[in-house]
C-alpha cells in the first residue's frame, strides 16, 4: 500500500508521528508538507525532536487568506497526487491543510482516509469547523478518536459503523473482517472509534520529555506551582474585545505564576493591538516563544492549572489529570468537561479569574480516548482493505 499522509500545522506533525512510524513498517508513505506553519517553533523542531522523516514535498503555501491559502494548496497537492499515484490519502485534523488534501483526493477519486473524524463544535463560524465537516462528508474512512464523535456522524447520517464504534479484540486476526468492509469510493464510508492518536503521542513522549526536557529548570519553575496557557483560535484572536479579556485576566493573576508560549499569529495580534506591552510588564506572566512538544509536555503535565482556546491542549490536560479552563463557549472534547476536567468559561474577565481560583476538578477519568494503540488500529484496518 502507498500511503500519501498530508501534514501541514503544528498538530498534525504530531497526530502524524505514531502513524507514520506504523505505516513505515509494511507499507510506503510519502509525506506532504502543505507549508502552512513554517517557523522553527512551529514546524522544524517537531521534525528533529519526534524523529519524523523529512517530508517528500513541501508545498511552501506560507500565511494567506482562507481562501488563498487553501487554493494554493489544492493545487500543490494536486500536481503532488498526479505524479506519485498514492493508494490512499490520510489527512488529520481540521485545518486548511486537511480540506484541501481532502478535496484533492476526493476530486482525483482517491480512497480518502481521515484522522480524527466526526468532531463537531456546532459552529460553522470556525474555519474548523467548516473543514472537519467538509472532510468527512468526502472521506471513505473516518477513524473517529471518540464515542461522541461516532454519534455526531451517525446523526449526519453515516450507517456503515463498526462494532458500535468499539474495537473487538486486539487478538482477533482482523476484527473488522475483510468482507465488511466497504468497496473504497462507491460503498458506504466506514466509520470506527480507533481512540486518539494524540492519546498514544503524549503517553509515550511525556515519559521522554521527564528526561529530555530542562524547560522547568531554563524557566526557574516548581512542579504544581505554575499556571500554562495557549491561545490561538481565530475567535480570540482576532476579536479585540476577547483578546483584551484574556490580557485583562492574565494581568490580574495575583499570586500566581503563567507561563504563556505565544503562537506567531496571537503575537501579531497582541503587538498589533498594544497588548503585548500589558503582558511584558506584568510581573505573573512569563511570555515565551511557542516551544517544540517534548518542552510543551513537561509544561503541561506539570502545571498547576491550564488556561486555553486549543483542542489538542485540552486533551493533553485531560491525560495528565490537569484541570483545564477553556477560553472558548464550546469543546469538541466534550468527555474532557462532562468527567469534570475541563471547564468552559468563554473570554470574560472575571469568570477566568473566577475559574483560576476556584475550579477542581474531582477526580475520577473515563477511558474514553482509546488504548494508546490507535496507530497500529489504523493501520491495520487500511492494509486489510486498501487494494
Ligand atoms: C491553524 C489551524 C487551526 C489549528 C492551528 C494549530 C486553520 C484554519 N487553522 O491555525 O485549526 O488549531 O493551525 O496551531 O487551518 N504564522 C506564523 N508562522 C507560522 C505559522 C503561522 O507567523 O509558522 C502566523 C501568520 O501570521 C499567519 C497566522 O499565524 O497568518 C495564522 O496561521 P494559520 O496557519 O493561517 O492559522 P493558525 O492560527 O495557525
Ligand atoms: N504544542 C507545542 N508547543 C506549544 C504549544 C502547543 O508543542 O508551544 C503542542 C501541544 O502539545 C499539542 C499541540 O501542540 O499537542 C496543539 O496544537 P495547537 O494548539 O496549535 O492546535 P489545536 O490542537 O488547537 O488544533
Amino acid at each position: 500500500m502507498k500511503v500519501a499522509s498530508i501534514v501541514g500545522a503544528r498538530p498534525q506533525f504530531i497526530k502524524a508521528v505514531p502513524i507514520s512510524k506504523e505505516i513505515r513498517k509494511n507499507h510506503r508513505e510519502i509525506l506532504i508538507h502543505t507549508g502552512q506553519h513554517y517557523d522553527e517553533e512551529m514546524s522544524a523542531i517537531f521534525f528533529e525532536q519526534l524523529g519524523i522523516p523529512e517530508p517528500d514535498y513541501n508545498i511552501g503555501v506560507g500565511s494567506a487568506s482562507q481562501g488563498k491559502q487553501t487554493a494554493d494548496m489544492l493545487a500543490g497537492i494536486e500536481e503532488v497526487i498526479l505524479a506519485e499515484k498514492p493508494d490512499i490519502v490520510l489527512v488529520y485534523g481540521d485545518t486548511n491543510s486537511t480540506l484541501a488534501g481532502a478535496l484533492v483526493a476526493a476530486k482525483l477519486n482517491i480512497p480518502l482516509a481521515h484522522v480524527e473524524a466526526g468532531l463537531r463544535s456546532f459552529d460553522k463560524s470556525m474555519p474548523e469547523e467548516v473543514n472537519r465537516i467538509l472532510t468527512d462528508h468526502v472521506s471513505d474512512y473516518l477513524f473517529c478518536p471518540t464515542q461522541t464523535a461516532i454519534d455526531n456522524l451517525r446523526n449526519e447520517g453515516f450507517t456503515n459503523v463498526f462494532n458500535e464504534g468499539k474495537f473487538v479484540s486486539e487478538s482477533c486476526d482482523s476484527p473488522f473482517p475483510t468482507p465488511h468492509l466497504p468497496a473504497v469510493r462507491h460503498g458506504s464510508p466506514l466509520v470506527c472509534n480507533v481512540g486518539d492518536v494524540m492519546f498514544d503521542t503524549a503517553i509515550y513522549f511525556g515519559k521522554v520529555a521527564e528526561n529530555k526536557s530542562d524547560i522547568l529548570d531554563k524557566l526557574g519553575l516548581n512542579k504544581k506551582e505554575y499556571l500554562l496557557a495557549t491561545i490561538h483560535r481565530a475567535s480570540n484572536t482576532d476579536n479585540i474585545d476577547n483578546l483584551s479579556q484574556i490580557v485583562e485576566a492574565f494581568c490580574n493573576l495575583n499570586n500566581e505564576t503563567l507561563i504563556f508560549p505565544v503562537h506567531p499569529r496571537t503575537r501579531k495580534s497582541l503587538d498589533d493591538n498594544g497588548l503585548l506591552s500589558n503582558l511584558n510588564d506584568s510581573k505573573n506572566v512569563k511570555l515565551i516563544d511557542a516551544v517544540g512538544y517534548l518542552d510543551f509536555l513537561m509544561l503541561e503535565k506539570h502545571a498547576k492549572k491550564i488556561l486555553t482556546d486549543s483542542g489538542g491542549v485540552q486533551k493533553e490536560a485531560y491525560f495528565f489529570k490537569v484541570p483545564c479552563i477553556t477560553l472558548r463557549e464550546a469543546t469538541e472534547w466534550v468527555e474532557t468537561v462532562e468527567d469534570g476536567w475541563n471547564i468552559l468559561v468563554g473570554t470574560n474577565h472575571k469568570v477566568i479569574l473566577e475559574a483560576v481560583e476556584s475550579f477542581w476538578p474531582d477526580g475520577s477519568q473515563r477511558q474514553v480516548f482509546g488504548d494508546g494503540h490507535t496507530a497500529e488500529k489504523i493501520v491495520k484496518i487500511l492494509g486489510e482493505s486498501v487494494i
